[in-house]
């Protein structure tokens, strides 16, 4: 650590004059006081790495000096220095988070093992606590970007489930849609925030090692079970469980993620045990999941008890607003990351970005932008520069043809009757027909129930 700094806060000068000697010698810089006002005076003023405290002061007690050190700083280590036999004072300072203690007199090298001990110990804990505050600055709420309807009705969703207790979140969209985004956004602006986030890929295991990593296992439990392992569960206590890809779990373990959802307790496997724990779980999928109930590869029961809380982001196609300011988000990015100077896009690149359907969704778009901004040869983006993936994938070209009347025409109407055209030429095969559409199963048959169609 560089520039360690010690406070040390005692009252017999020989303690104090010796502990200084020491560790300065040992390179540290060292502030001392005789007194619990004065050394709480010193400890606003500056940031310590650990304080030595005497618990006998004459002003006030160490007991008070420490409690009122931990309500400005979690992190520090303070080791109380307490008389011979209090045992019960150093009791108490340790359930007000005194790392240790020692008895007077005491030998100073034995000392600085524990010196050195505690001072490792500040150092993770600001570790822990610096990545914490990266990530909650990097998954703050406005690097979800977006403007349109449905982006504002989520901010304003996320704002109000980040506090709400443990409730569990679904959350659907086509690939690409930004459901772990959102799903790190939800945990790192909650009160779960200093807690754990923990991500799980339903379908990157076997059955029987995602069970394992979800729910541990005792010793023994499996042929390769050599020792206990807690599970995804319990490491996550306090904080949150993404399930990513939930429609693809095998259904033997819906049956057991029903279980702990309804009791909020598992067993390890080869467990006899229940444990407890208060985790949030987020649950994601880019799966049509109604589909999957209604063909039995989903249980319904776990699909209700999932449903409670449900945020949809629709694609990035229904967000035309979206689309320019997740360019020129992107672009701004990647002009950090590959130190380009891409000063805009061009209007006909813009209208390029437009047209086309994004099935990738911000994913791809995100990568169309990566490229130009890497490719380009100006400093404004053009339409070439974008390299798009299926362009016969949109509308335009079979709209070609299609020329608006004189007196306009009332969209919903044509919308409607294409929604028909599409039903009957299918015989009202909702996948078929969605697909002619390119729509989800699930946005046909949002419009079909708005149009009174279902
Ligand atoms: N609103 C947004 N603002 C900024 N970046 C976004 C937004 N939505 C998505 N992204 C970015 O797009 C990429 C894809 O998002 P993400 O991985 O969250 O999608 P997903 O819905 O989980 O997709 P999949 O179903 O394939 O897992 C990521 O790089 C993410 O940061
Ligand atoms: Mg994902």
């Amino acid at each position: 650590m560089t520039h360690t700094r010690v406070l040390i806060i005692e009252d017999e000068q020989l303690i104090r004059w010796s502990l200084k000697q020491r560790f300065t010698a040992e390179g540290y810089s060292c502030d001392d006081a005789a007194g619990g006002g004065d050394g709480l005076q010193l400890f606003t003023q500056r940031t310590y790495d650990l304080v030595m405290l005497d618990f006998k002061l004459p002003d006030m007690t160490g007991i008070d000096v420490l409690r009122e050190i931990r309500r400005l700083d979690d992190d520090v280590v303070v080791i109380l220095m307490t008389a011979y036999g209090k045992v019960e004072t150093a009791v108490e300072a340790i359930k007000l988070g005194a790392f240790d203690f020692v008895s007077k007199p005491f030998q100073i090298d034995q000392l600085m093992a524990q010196v050195e001990r505690g001072l490792e110990t500040t150092r993770l804990k600001r570790q822990v606590r610096d990545y914490r505050e990266k990530m909650k600055d990097q998954f703050g709420l406005q690097k979800l970007v977006g403007d349109s309807p449905p982006m504002r009705e989520l901010y304003e969703l996320v704002k109000s489930i980040a506090d709400s207790g443990a409730a569990t979140v679904f959350l659907l969209g086509e690939t690409g849609t930004g459901k772990d985004l959102l799903a790190k956004t939800i945990h790192y602006n909650s009160d779960r925030a200093d807690r754990p986030f923990v991500n799980i890929t339903c379908t990157a295991l076997s059955e029987t090692l995602l069970e394992s990593e979800l729910f541990g296992h005792e010793k023994g439990a499996f042929t390769d079970a050599k020792s206990q392992k807690p599970g995804l569960f319990e490491l996550a206590h306090g904080g949150t469980v993404f399930l990513d890809e939930v429609g693809d779990m095998p259904p033997a373990l819906q049956a057991k993620l029903l279980r702990f959802l309804e009791e909020k307790a598992f067993r390890r496997i080869g467990g006899v045990r229940d444990i407890q724990v208060d985790v949030r779980i987020l649950a994601a999928t880019n799966r049509d999941i109604q589909k999957a109930v209604a063909e039995n590869k989903f249980r319904e029961d776990l699909y209700h008890r999932l449903n409670v809380i449900t945020i949809t982001i629709p694609p990035l196609r229904d967000r035309d607003g979206d689309i320019e300011l997740l360019a020129r988000f992107f672009v701004s990015e990647y002009n950090r990351e590959y130190r380009r100077n891409i000063t805009g896009i061009a209007q006909e690149a813009l209208e390029r970005l437009h047209s086309y359907s994004w099935p990738g969704n911000v994913r791809e778009l995100r990568n169309t932008i990566e490229r130009a901004v890497i490719l380009s040869k100006n400093n404004v983006l053009t339409a070439k520069d974008f390299v798009l993936g299926r362009p016969e994938e949109t509308a335009t070209l079979g709209l070609r043809g299609l020329q608006l009347p004189p007196d306009g025409v009332d969209l919903q109407e044509v919308e409607a009757e294409l929604v028909r055209q599409a039903l009957d030429r299918t015989q009202r095969n909702q996948t078929k027909a969605a697909k002619l559409l390119h729509l989800s199963r699930d946005q046909l048959r949002y419009r079909m129930e708005k149009l009174g169609l279902l």
